[in-house]
């Protein structure tokens, strides 16, 4: 692994689930700024070739139905949805299923304490050195935790992330990834990291729908999660038609959104905007291990994308599912291409097959990668014959 650099805390370029976004900035603020519920500033534009793009953010508030709205006509994608990680991407930290399993939790960190209560409705947050401590109840659980969670807080009109997180892997807090484990100076260094603005509104817009209304960061209008509308667009005028419409012949113009109509292209960069465009890795110099849960990046340096140019992220995910952890889940979607047969067939273009194994090609190709100040691993998506030397190989050793 390459040794990473030399950080101070403020400049830390945080690999991981903060800052993907940060490092155009440059370096922390030295102090926190103000961020309001009601920000004018639009979000850095990504490619935007069609008619919706996710967070977007220039639909009014009541174009948007919520998912609810949609179960009655399409009730299989409602009810793998709700099961899947994205519609629950955002909570109140109160509703977290980790802290109501552990309702009392705390972690050391060289002199410093930390701790969640859980109290009633509230998620108390504290961190004590032993004379002086610091306490705030908190206000949304980031992640369902498929690797972690993380918690956010409001204190002085600023939104602060703490420095506690809950990992699965540990099945404790521990500190957030992303941060060095040495204990920083003081408490109040110790308790939170305040989140520039564009920071705490992008982590809003991502993990949640509709947080950006008319151009502006409305917090309080927002739908927890991932819901439906943040990938298909406002909804309401599509209710509204198909209710009409229902029983009669279809007019055509459906007035929603469907991704299914992107190029492999565009769809890639469609799920970007969240998971991360290459583009947005290469603007922030991100570099090896440090680029393993952008998904779109890494795929994107697989031979499958380059030489198929058609392999993308509904290839191997449905979004109206839970995230399938069955390895062997995944062989039909390897074997769409790499099966002997796919040279004859205009429609795929592998022609190579596995000379090692038939099954679980993603334990091989995929490998699980442990990422730089995190405990936890996540899936590579850059497909590939992994080497003995790799990177990837040698951060899971051990851990
Ligand atoms: C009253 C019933 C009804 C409701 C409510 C409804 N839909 Fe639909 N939806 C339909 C019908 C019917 C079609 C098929 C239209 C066609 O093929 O011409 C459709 C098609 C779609 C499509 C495919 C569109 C395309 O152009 O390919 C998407 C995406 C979709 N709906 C999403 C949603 C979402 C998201 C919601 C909730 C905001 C929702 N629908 C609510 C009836 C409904
Ligand atoms: C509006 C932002 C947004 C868009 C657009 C988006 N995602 Fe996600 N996605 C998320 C967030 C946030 C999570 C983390 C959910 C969690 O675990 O709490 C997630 C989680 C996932 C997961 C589950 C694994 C996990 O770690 O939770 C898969 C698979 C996934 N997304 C695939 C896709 C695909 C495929 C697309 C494009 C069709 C897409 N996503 C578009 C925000 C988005
Ligand atoms: C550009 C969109 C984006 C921003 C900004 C963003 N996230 Fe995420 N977040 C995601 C996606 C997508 C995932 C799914 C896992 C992955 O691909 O890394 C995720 C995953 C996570 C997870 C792990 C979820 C799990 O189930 O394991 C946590 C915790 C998290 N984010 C917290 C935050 C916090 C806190 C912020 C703000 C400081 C933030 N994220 C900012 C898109 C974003
Ligand atoms: C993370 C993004 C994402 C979310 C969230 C999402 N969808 Fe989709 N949806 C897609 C993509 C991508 C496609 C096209 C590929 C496919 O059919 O899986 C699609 C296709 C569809 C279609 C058309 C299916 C067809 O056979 O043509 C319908 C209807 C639909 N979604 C409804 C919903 C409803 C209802 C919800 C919420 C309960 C929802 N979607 C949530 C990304 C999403
Ligand atoms: C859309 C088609 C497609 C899909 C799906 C696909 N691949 Fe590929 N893959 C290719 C193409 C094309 C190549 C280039 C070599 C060839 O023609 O076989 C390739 C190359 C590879 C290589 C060789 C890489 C190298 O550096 O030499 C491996 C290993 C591989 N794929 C594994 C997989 C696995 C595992 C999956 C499923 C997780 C998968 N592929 C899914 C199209 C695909
Ligand atoms: C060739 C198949 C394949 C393709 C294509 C693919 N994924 Fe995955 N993805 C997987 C596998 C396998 C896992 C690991 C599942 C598990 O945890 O066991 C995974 C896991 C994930 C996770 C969970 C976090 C992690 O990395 O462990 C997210 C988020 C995700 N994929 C998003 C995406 C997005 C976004 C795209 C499109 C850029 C995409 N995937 C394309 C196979 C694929
Ligand atoms: C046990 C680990 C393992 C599993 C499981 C596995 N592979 Fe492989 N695969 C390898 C190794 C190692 C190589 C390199 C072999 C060599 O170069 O001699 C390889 C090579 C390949 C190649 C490149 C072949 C070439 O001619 O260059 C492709 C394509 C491939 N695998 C696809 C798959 C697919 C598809 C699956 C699932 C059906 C799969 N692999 C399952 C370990 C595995």
């Amino acid at each position: 692994m390459a040794p990473l650099p030399l950080k101070t805390r403020r400049q830390a370029p945080r690999a991981l689930l903060l800052v993907m976004t940060l490092l155009t900035l440059c370096a922390w603020p030295l102090y926190a700024q103000t961020v309001s519920d009601t920000q004018p500033e639009m979000l850095p534009t990504e490619p935007h070739p069609k008619g919706w793009w996710p967070n977007e953010g220039s639909a009014p508030r009541d174009a948007y139905t919520g998912p609810a709205a949609c179960a009655p006509c399409h009730p299989t994608e409602t009810a793998g949805w709700r099961a899947s990680e994205m519609a629950h991407a955002l909570a109140p930290a109160a509703e977290s299923r980790f802290l109501r399993a552990h309702p009392h939790m705390s972690f050391q960190r060289g002199p410093y304490t930390y701790r969640i209560n859980v109290e009633g409705n509230q998620a108390v947050y504290s961190v004590t050195d032993g004379s002086r401590a610091l306490s705030i109840p908190l206000l949304w659980a980031y992640g369902t935790g498929v690797v972690g969670q993380a918690f956010v807080f409001q204190q002085n009109g600023t939104y602060d992330e703490a420095e506690a997180a809950f990992y699965p892997v540990l099945g404790r807090l521990d500190v957030v990834a992303g941060l060095e484990r040495a204990a920083p100076q003081t408490l109040e260094q110790a308790f939170g990291l305040p989140l520039i603005p564009i920071a705490a509104k992008q982590c809003i817009a991502c993990h949640t729908t509709a947080a950006v209304v008319d151009g502006k960061l409305q917090v309080r209008s927002m739908v927890q999660g991932v819901t439906c509308e943040a990938c298909h667009g406002p909804g309401a005028r599509h209710v509204a038609e198909m209710k009409k419409l229902a029983g009669s012949a279809q007019s055509g113009e459906t007035f929603i959104f469907n991704p299914a109509r992107l190029d492999p292209d565009d769809l890639e960069n469609f799920c970007g905007v969240c998971h991360r465009t290459s583009q947005r890795v290469i603007q922030e110099g991100l570099h090896g291990l440090d680029t393993v849960h952008y998904e779109p990046y890494r795929l994107e340096m697989s031979q499958c994308w380059i030489m198929s140019q058609r392999i993308t992220c509904i290839t191997c995910h449905n979004p109206h599912e839970p995230l399938q952890r069955n390895p062997a889940a995944y062989d039909a979607a390897c074997l769409s291409c790499h099966s002997g047969q796919a040279k004859q067939t205009a429609a795929a273009s592998a022609s190579k097959t596995c000379p090692v194994a038939t099954r679980n090609c993603v334990t091989c190709h995929m490998p699980k990668c442990r990422l730089p100040l995190a405990p936890f691993t996540m899936s590579d998506h850059f497909i590939r014959i992994v080497s003995p030397t790799d990177a990837c190989a040698k951060s899971s050793e051990g851990g």
